[in-house]
């Protein structure tokens, strides 16, 4: 089976080579040259754990790249995992799914039958488009020559090896029997991890136990792409309620770490995605969540509890700020250090992260503010350059002459700044934990004011209303 993969980024990176390192000969496709020539030298134009690993095995023997549609025609599965990106009014931008639509209908071959997918996460109906675009540019036959399925991606960043390897499940949604012929016998090698081994050196197992093989489910092609905005929009909704049980455990004294794992141990809850944090944030949550509810709304059924988790995410952003505003009592004129730009660590992607929105309230209300990341500053940079601020290449930089230090996003290297150098440099030595991430280092017994989010810390008496002093 041949595959041509539309889309050299977080999603058709990773789902190319993944199949071609399970032995599928498959054509990464971009308009972005400088992705294809990253590709073609053996680099991955991502930052994704192993993924680099994976090309540098695979290029030129199964995996290949290319500027242009030339090997669509020759490919029984094409993916189309183009950038969905968010509209300024919160819908979803079709438009690079339907450029890429257009481009397979001219390069289609009309003498076999071609399933296409819908990888990229679009909203219920767009198969729909995707078949009306590729009839009217091929001259083609739905059913005949080809068809549509949707086959959403459920690709976590910075764990994406795991879960296009070992995930818990794979949906497809298709009306051609043909085509869940065909999709069914593409998935088999993960279905039944046949090759394991092939590939199990690049992925960061981090699953405690032996994972289960995974449930390969068939459905209709709405119901399809339904199930994948319904699950983001559930796990930002489950986020959201466990950082508001967070703010009402720091009102009541009460843990909540040990509340989300004693919550967690009931199997119908489950023990993910109850972590605190200072939001969810990132290239997925805020695009899918807003382009779910839209379409509740201009459907007349709103979908309230979404609509409420997307504005107690906001709100838990400013929570974050007004923790620093009670121990400081202003951020004018205060010089803030940032940990961390990513939306989450091991990943460099820094859309549309919650230190974007954290980084401009500080400005706004007069800070002086200085950032790191190990991954992810160059993109938060060119996505930011609006933003007054600056860019320490080593964390320790982030201390000096601060009077409060943010750790917004846990990467690991953040466990070894040297702690005893980084308290001297401190004007105060106020540090908010974000992520709860290392509250178990001591930081208070080399003399930081250590706070953490929902997890008891020495009380700090409110001297005044925090949320009177930021300017929102
Ligand atoms: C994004 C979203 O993050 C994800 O939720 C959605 O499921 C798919 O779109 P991602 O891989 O992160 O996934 O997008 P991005 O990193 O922007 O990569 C998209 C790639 O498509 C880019 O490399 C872009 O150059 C390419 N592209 C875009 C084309 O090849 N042709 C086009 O016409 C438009
Ligand atoms: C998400 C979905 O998990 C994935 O299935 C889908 O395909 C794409 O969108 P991703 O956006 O890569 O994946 O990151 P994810 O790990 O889900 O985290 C999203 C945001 O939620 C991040 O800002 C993360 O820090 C935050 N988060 C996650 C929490 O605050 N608490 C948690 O317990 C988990």
């Amino acid at each position: 089976m041949k595959i041509s993969c539309i889309g050299a980024g977080y999603v058709g990176c990773v789902t190319g080579t993944a199949f071609a390192a399970l032995g599928y000969r498959t054509t990464i496709i971009d308009i972005n040259s400088q992705r294809i020539d990253a590709l073609i030298n053996g680099r991955s134009p991502i930052y994704e754990p192993g993924l680099d690993i994976l090309i540098k095995k695979t290029i030129g023997n199964t995996l290949y790249a290319d500027y242009s549609y030339n090997y669509v025609s020759n490919s029984d599965v094409i993916f189309i995992a183009v950038g969905t990106p968010s509209t300024n009014g919160g819908n979803v931008d079709l438009s690079y799914v339907e450029i890429a639509a257009k481009n397979i209908g001219e390069n289609l071959n009309p003498f076999g039958f071609t399933v296409i997918v819908n990888k990229s996460t679009v909203p219920v109906g767009t198969a729909d488009l995707v078949t009306t675009i590729i009839e009217e540019t091929s001259g083609l036959k739905n059913g005949k020559q080809f068809a549509v399925v949707s086959n959403p991606e459920f690709l976590r960043e910075g764990y994406a090896l795991e879960d296009v390897f070992l995930p818990d499940r794979i949906v497809v949604g298709s009306n051609s029997e043909k085509a869940s012929q065909i999709m069914k016998k593409l998935y088999s090698k993960i279905v039944t991890r046949e090759g394991f081994n092939t590939f199990s050196d690049v992925i960061t197992l981090n699953r405690k136990c032996h994972p289960s093989l995974p449930r390969y489910y068939e459905t209709d092609v709405k119901s399809s792409e339904m199930i994948k905005y319904a699950s983001n929009a559930f796990l930002a909704v489950k986020i959201s309620y466990i950082n508001e049980v967070a703010r009402l455990s720091d009102a009541l004294g009460a843990n909540a770490l040990d509340v989300a794992r004693g919550m967690g141990m009931d199997s119908r809850i489950g023990e993910k995605f109850l972590e605190v944090s200072s939001g969810w944030s990132g290239s997925c949550f805020p695009k899918d969540t807003s382009e779910f509810l839209l379409t509740s709304q201009q459907e007349n059924c709103e979908l309230s509890i979404v609509a409420s988790a997307i504005k107690s995410n906001k709100e838990m952003h400013d929570y974050c700020i007004s923790k620093a505003v009670r121990s400081l009592g202003t951020l004018n004129n205060r010089t803030i250090g940032i940990l961390g730009l990513t939306f989450k660590p091991n990943t460099d992607d820094a859309r549309n992260t919650q230190a974007s929105y954290i980084i401009e309230m500080l400005l706004k209300n007069g800070a002086t503010v200085k950032v790191h990341d190990p991954q992810g500053a160059e993109m938060f940079k060119s996505l930011n350059g609006h933003l007054d601020i600056e860019y320490c290449s080593d964390p320790l930089d982030v201390f000096t002459e601060a009077e409060a230090v943010m750790l917004l996003t846990h990467w690991s290297e953040y466990l070894y700044i040297h702690w005893e150098d980084a308290f001297k440099r401190m004007h105060n030595p106020y540090f908010l934990d974000t992520r709860n991430y290392l509250k178990d280092i001591g930081l208070s017994d080399i003399g930081f004011y250590y706070e953490g989010i929902g997890v008891p810390s020495h009380k700090q008496s409110v001297t005044t209303s925090a949320a009177s002093l930021i300017k929102i």
